[in-house]
């Protein structure tokens, strides 16, 4: 293994506080955080890695921060029951302090954002997959329980995409995360891993994929956000806002559709042709200006798995080359290179804002990590 990928691991143990949470980036002061998002890959990069005790920690993290804010589900549901507006505050946040706290210094971020909750459930199972450690499925059994009830109430709900933008769409993504969640518990159910809890969770994985399949299409192809269900009026696509490079998750990895599907094929090839510059890495949609716009590792490494996975093995490695040649000479990953920018004009607003692009970025190191697992596993089979 090169010197990136033992890096990246480096990056990785030493960005996990004693915890067990992973901070996004130690040097942005707006990422000194842990969102279950990153949070989610990256620990499922250590699984590839079989850093086993790494990502149990990460879990176990999440379990106890759950379970702190855990009595807001029911408040959630009561809301939903009287008809009531959902505040940003009450619904289950985005993100926490590495000490699994809530983040209270800056009143106006979009806490709503169900897939971190879907993606974590997801990544347990492969935990669960890869390690054989069912006995912490046992020791979270009630954060478990907690999301899945969480899920079930606010998957159909407007919040926030993993961008952290449009809270007043629905997501492809977002729901495909959602799918994922309830999938992964009902096949350890099926299997005799877990017990089956009140919620339905085969039942409610169909019904995600069925609304993704009948809301989220336009031309052949998914789009990237959904306009949800309005008093009289069921909801529909968007479809001036083009692909997304996130909807690559509803294959690889949360299995909503698998590669082969017609649909799937065509969304791919819209982000081919639109988000991936030639030699290049990938954007994550057209109208982004966040720095302007510019290539995400993530996304790169995150199409080099798709091609990993589907056999198409050079490709994944010439992305793979692509990343590498974009580590510092520290060996780290930033979350975006700003050298062929979709909107260059807005590159200094954000500097302004927030300093230089986020290097190293965790969930970075981690997409690298899991791109070069799955060309290994992939080329040896
Ligand atoms: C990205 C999120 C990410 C967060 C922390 C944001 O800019 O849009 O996807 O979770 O940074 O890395």
């Amino acid at each position: 293994m090169g010197s990136l990928y033992t890096n990246s691991l480096r990056i990785i143990k030493e960005g996990q506080s004693d915890t067990g949470a992973y901070i996004a980036s130690p040097n942005f002061p707006t990422y000194h955080y842990c969102w279950l998002r990153d949070g989610s890959f990256i620990a499922h990069a250590m699984d590839t890695a079989g850093e086993f005790a790494s990502s149990e920690a990460f879990f176990q993290w999440v379990g106890r921060t759950i379970l702190k804010y855990g009595a807001k589900v029911e408040n959630v549901r009561y809301h939903l029951e009287v008809g009531r507006p959902i505040g940003k505050d009450d619904v289950l946040h985005t993100r926490y302090t590495l000490d699994g706290n809530e983040v209270t210094v800056d009143n106006a971020w979009g806490n709503f954002q169900i897939d971190g909750y879907g993606t974590w459930l997801w990544a347990l199972a492969e935990h669960v997959r890869l390690s054989g450690n069912t006995a912490l499925l046992e020791e979270l059994c009630e954060p478990i329980q907690i999301t899945l009830r969480y899920l079930e109430l606010v998957w159909k709900l407007p919040n926030y995409d993993c961008w952290e933008e449009h809270p007043e769409y629905l997501h492809p993504y977002s729901l495909a995360t959602a799918f994922a969640g309830f999938d992964s518990i009902a096949s350890l159910v099926r299997t005799g891993q877990m017990e089956a809890g009140p919620v339905v969770v085969e039942k409610l994985a169909g019904q995600v994929k069925d609304f993704i399949l009948k809301y989220a299409m336009h031309d052949g192809r998914l789009v990237k956000h959904v306009w949800p269900a309005q008093a009289r009026e069921f909801p529909k696509p968007i479809t001036e806002s083009g692909v997304d490079s996130s909807l690559i998750g509803i294959a690889v990895p949360y299995n909503v559709l698998s590669p082969d599907d017609p649909l799937m094929q065509a969304t791919m090839q819209a982000i081919e042709v639109n988000l991936h510059r030639q030699a290049g890495g990938v954007y994550r949609y057209q109208a982004d200006v966040y720095y302007g716009g510019g290539e995400w590792l993530l996304l790169t490494a995150w199409l080099g798995w798709y091609y990993a996975l589907t056999g198409k093995i050079e490709q994944a490695e010439s992305l793979r080359a692509w990343i590498e040649s974009q580590a510092d000479e520290d060996g780290c990953l930033a979350e975006q290179v700003i050298d062929h920018t979709l909107a260059p004009k807005y590159v200094e607003h954000w500097q302004n804002k927030w300093g230089p692009v986020a290097k190293p970025l965790l969930w970075s190191h981690a997409m690298y990590i899991i791109l070069v697992n799955a060309i290994q596993e992939n080329t040896s089979k």
